[in-house]
């Protein structure tokens, strides 16, 4: 090994990374696995990773070793869809998504005019983030453009990987809540200028869904696109068939929900769509051809009784895939809850979603959903240092339930099936601590 820096850091425990996705490669050619592994971090990057015995042979004696014993490292989740300013509203009762949103979201988000109240909502939103062991998230904010910049700010003193975007809205709802072509188009432009490439940050143009934007509108979202080819876009996608009904009637020259997104060319590798529960062979087509991505929010797609993603389709298509938690019509933060609801999805339409499957949709899948996989969703040398800690024994159950598992596979299906936040023990962001289970206090 070469020589470490005196600042360089070593942790042991178990650790698990994917790197592949099993649909291409198989189970069993999907991840590494150590079972008693050490991993070196060195200025923010992964410096090495291996086992720990064949690894001590060659540090040097007085080096000091982080121990975990009991415990899982992994990479930190990331979250390709969710909405910082819905933290406050997530458990809203009884209404699916054309009414939830009227009555819920927008009262709520017209409170992000306020800068003050941004900023406080977005260290909660951050804060929840990193407790449930999520390092990196593709997040709307409201139509306001300080929501954005409360965000960043924030994210920023975290040091953290995050996309971010405002909101494009300028019809069908609230007053105080729409913006317009031109202004839209302004204030995108002045936040992308602003953040977009800062550290760890990047911009995603957010027209909220096609019912909310003009032609005018959506065309400006393309032409920013166009004018920065490196942004991402991020949107809403057939999540639900009433929706689905009224974009038929707003854009009656359009082939469908896709195609409106396609002719004002919002399609790409950096287009995330959130949810596309209800696609159809053709647009499926359309969405590997353009090599965009479907984010699957399962909590969300059951909460608002928008239906079941079908993942086995995407797979046929060659779609990328990463996991979204969307609350906050998504009922839970932790990846950890999301799977073990992907997981119940899949067994309504009679699939198996496998673990090795799942920490790929976690982990090495969003990263390369983000286009990020040679930063992120990794413990590959060379990787930046954003990993977590998952404790087996973070409950009584779980610890019990652990006793009895047999095989790697087996405990990591009860940490997705049983794991919350509370399975979270620490949270690194570039080889720094930035959450720990231990130290928190519930007020
Ligand atoms: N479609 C348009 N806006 C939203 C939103 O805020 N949440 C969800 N789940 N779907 C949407
Ligand atoms: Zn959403």
């Amino acid at each position: 090994m070469k020589q470490l820096q005196p600042t360089a850091q070593a942790y042991r425990a178990s650790m698990i990374y994917s790197i592949a996705d099993p649909a291409e490669v198989g189970l069993e050619e999907s991840y590494r696995y150590f079972d008693d592994g050490l991993m070196i971090v060195e200025e923010g990057r992964i410096a090495a990773i291996g086992d720990a015995e064949e690894m001590l042979k060659d540090l040097p004696s007085d080096m000091q070793i982080t121990h975990y014993p009991g415990a899982l490292i992994a990479p930190g989740f990331i979250d390709t869809h969710i909405h910082f300013p819905q933290t406050g509203m997530i458990a809203s009762y009884g209404e699916q998504l054309l009414d939830w949103l009227n009555n819920y979201t927008f009262p709520t988000e017209q409170n992000f005019e306020d800068g003050e109240h941004a900023s406080d909502v977005a260290n909660i939103f951050l804060t929840e983030l990193l407790r449930n062991g999520t390092t990196t998230a593709l997040v709307f904010g409201t139509v306001h453009p300080q929501s954005v910049d409360a965000f960043f700010e924030a994210s920023e003193a975290r040091n953290l990987r995050m996309i971010a975007g405002k909101v494009m809205m300028d019809r069908n709802a609230p007053e105080a809540l729409t913006d317009t072509p031109e202004s839209s188009y302004r204030d995108s432009k002045a936040l992308i200028e602003r953040w977009h490439g800062k550290g760890r940050l990047h911009y995603a143009v957010t027209p909220r869904f096609a019912p909310t934007s003009s032609d005018e509108q959506l065309a400006a979202a393309g032409q920013l696109l166009r004018e920065y080819p490196d942004l991402y876009m991020h949107t809403h996608l057939s999540e639900n068939t009433n929706e689905i009904a009224w974009v038929k009637e707003l854009f009656p020259e359009q082939n469908g929900y896709l195609d409106v997104y396609d002719h004002f060319e919002l399609l790409g590798e950096r287009s995330v769509f959130a949810h596309g529960v209800h696609l159809c062979d053709d647009e499926c087509k359309r969405i590997a051809e353009t090599d965009s991505t479907i984010a699957f929010c399962p909590t969300s797609n059951l909460f608002l009784g928008s239906g079941l993603f079908n993942l086995p389709k995407m797979e046929a298509h060659k779609i990328k895939v990463g996991l979204g938690t969307d609350v906050g019509a998504g009922t839970s933060f932790s990846i950890l809850q999301t799977l073990n609801e992907a997981y119940k999805v899949m067994q309504l339409q009679g699939v198996k979603l496998h673990p090795f499957k799942s920490l790929y949709l976690a982990t090495l899948g969003g990263a390369k959903a983000l286009k990020l996989d040679d930063k992120i969703g990794s413990l590959e040398p060379g990787s930046e240092a954003d990993f977590i800690v998952m404790d087996y024994n973070c409950t009584p159950l779980m610890s019990y339930r652990m006793k009895q598992a047999k095989s790697l596979e087996e405990r990591l299906f009860v940490l997705m099936t049983l794991g919350d936040d509370r399975a979270i023990k620490e949270t690194f962001a570039m080889g720094e601590s930035v959450y720990q289970r231990e130290a928190e206090s519930v007020s």
